[in-house]
């Protein structure tokens, strides 16, 4: 038996409460449509929603004194099924310990660790570079996940490494590997459950070459194997999928959770395709920045030059896929010197070169929102500028985008040589030196290390299961 309750049943109705404790108690933070840039109170969203505690908020990162207030998480005894499953409170207990460990960084200006740090992050490009470095440390610390083994090859432990769905690939064998340190011995460890799904395999195996659109078989293929895991183990029921996540670059992933939204609720889905007008709730879900990478390649070539030798104004080149990209060639494909927007570039000619030779390096969304120009241009020390509708950028709860990129919204493709124009050299000299300095965050390494793009999503997805509280 699962159900939710109010908390206030427990004082009117204390008969209720032998009953009842056979069941779970979750509770959640609100899932907010937008980060808000204000701490948001415990909000209870309905009969059937979980109760709200937001033990620390995303905004805890953004705003460094908005610290959570102190929440005081009525945890319901131990009963015997509970003590089967075991190991929640223990869970639990650290994740507050973490919780504590961040606020006080906050408050004290500087971390506290176990181990000597080799690298502190620091300066503006970070909405709280206290909060993100505890967290982070407590993450490497503390996380531990444990990555279902139900399901067969080729669709499930295995995903693409290479070309634009790539980062999918690497998450998935990063995890497969057996060597990631953040691997749980026994589910009944693990701070979070992954299902090594790949959406882009599926698509490989049962639609290619293409004859439907239709994401049925997406949809059942993804649905069947959540139903199993959550048949088989108590881990999904307990928490309505609030402590369970996936991560797909593939554009079809966001549906996946469409056939049935309730289930999904709380699913925490880290995705390329981060289109808040398509459900992607920045709260709940994180977004998965989108590699080009070149078989069998992990790095992306630094061919970025010194500011001062970066003779092209601004550089685009790319198909007309997508409204944007189609607005942005109608007004400027080979029109201007300085902004060279190109469909495409003569054969031969290395785009990436030119990224490098440029001041601003053009990001429109083009099929869907995400774009591999935000890292290539981030690689090429190019300043991006963000052409998008609706796009939650990648790692936004922890890197202040607006310090390292310009957005020019899409009513304002035509003036985009005025916007950029209006940026001063030294304001262009400083976004530059923040690009440089963000790298490292999207740096892909295999195995992974700190703070590098495998560390950015994981964190993503620990900073989710930090606003969560499941109490026993
Ligand atoms: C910050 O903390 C570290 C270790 O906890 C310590 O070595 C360092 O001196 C501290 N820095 C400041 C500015 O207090
Ligand atoms: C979880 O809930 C589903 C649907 O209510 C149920 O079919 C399943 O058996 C439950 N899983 C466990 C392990 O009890
Ligand atoms: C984002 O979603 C909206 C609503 O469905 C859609 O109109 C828009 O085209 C999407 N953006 C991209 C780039 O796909």
């Amino acid at each position: 038996m699962t159900r939710s309750c109010d908390i206030r049943r427990w004082v009117i109705f204390p008969a209720l409460l032998l009953l009842l404790l056979l069941v779970f108690f979750l509770y959640l933070s609100p899932a907010d449509q937008s980060v808000s840039t204000d701490f948001s109170p415990v909000r209870n969203a309905g009969r059937d929603a979980t109760r709200a505690l937001p033990l620390i908020s995303l905004d805890t990162l953004k705003s460094s004194l908005h610290v959570a207030h102190q929440t005081n998480p009525t945890l319901v005894q131990i009963n015997k099924v509970q003590k089967k499953i075991g190991g929640l409170r223990r869970i639990e207990k650290d994740l507050a310990e973490a919780r504590v460990a961040i606020r006080d960084a906050v408050r004290a200006r500087n971390y506290s660790s176990d181990n000597e740090e080799t690298f502190v992050p620091k300066g503006s490009i970070y909405r709280n570079a206290y909060a993100f470095h505890q967290s982070h440390i407590e993450m490497v610390k503390r996380f531990k996940i444990w990555n279902y083994r139900e399901g067969e090859l080729p669709l499930v432990h295995l995903g693409p490494v290479n070309n634009i769905y790539g980062i999918e690939g690497h998450f998935i064998d990063e995890l497969e590997s057996g060597l990631s340190p953040f691997l749980a011995c026994r589910p009944n460890q693990a701070h979070a459950f992954f299902l090594p799904v790949s959406v882009a395999k599926i698509i490989t195996y049962l639609y290619l070459p293409i004859t439907t659109y239709a994401r049925d078989q997406l949809i059942r293929t993804f649905t069947d194997y959540v139903d199993v895991v959550a048949h088989k183990y108590p881990f999904w029921n307990r928490s309505r999928g609030a402590d369970h996540f996936m991560v797909s670059c593939h554009d079809w992933a966001p549906e996946v959770t469409q056939a049935d939204p309730n289930k999904f609720k709380n699913f925490i889905r880290v995705l390329c395709n981060a289109n808040t007008s398509e459900g992607f709730n920045p709260t709940r879900d994180a977004s998965l920045p989108e590699f080009n990478l070149h078989p069998f390649k992990l790095a992306i070539p630094h061919l970025g030059l010194p500011p001062s030798e970066r003779h092209i104004f601004a550089f685009f080149a790319g198909g007309a896929h997508g409204d944007i990209r189609k607005i942005l060639l109608h007004h400027w494909k080979d029109k201007d010197g300085e902004v060279q927007v190109h469909e495409y570039l003569p054969s031969g000619q290395n785009y990436m070169q030119y990224m490098g030779q440029s001041k601003f390096c053009l990001c429109p969304s083009g099929f869907e929102v995400a774009s591999p120009r935000l890292v290539e241009s981030i690689y090429s020390g190019c300043i991006p500028v963000i052409i998008s509708d609706h796009y939650s950028l990648p790692f936004s709860d922890v890197l202040d985008w607006s310090k390292f990129s310009i957005t020019v919204p899409v009513e304002k493709i035509a003036e985009m040589k005025d916007i950029l124009k209006r940026v001063p050299d030294r304001e262009y000299l400083e976004l530059q030196r923040r690009v440089a300095q963000v790298r490292r965050h999207f740096e892909l390494n295999r195995p992974a290390k700190p703070f590098d793009v495998l560390h950015m999503v994981l964190h993503s997805v620990w900073l989710r299961r930090l606003n969560v509280g499941l109490a026993e």
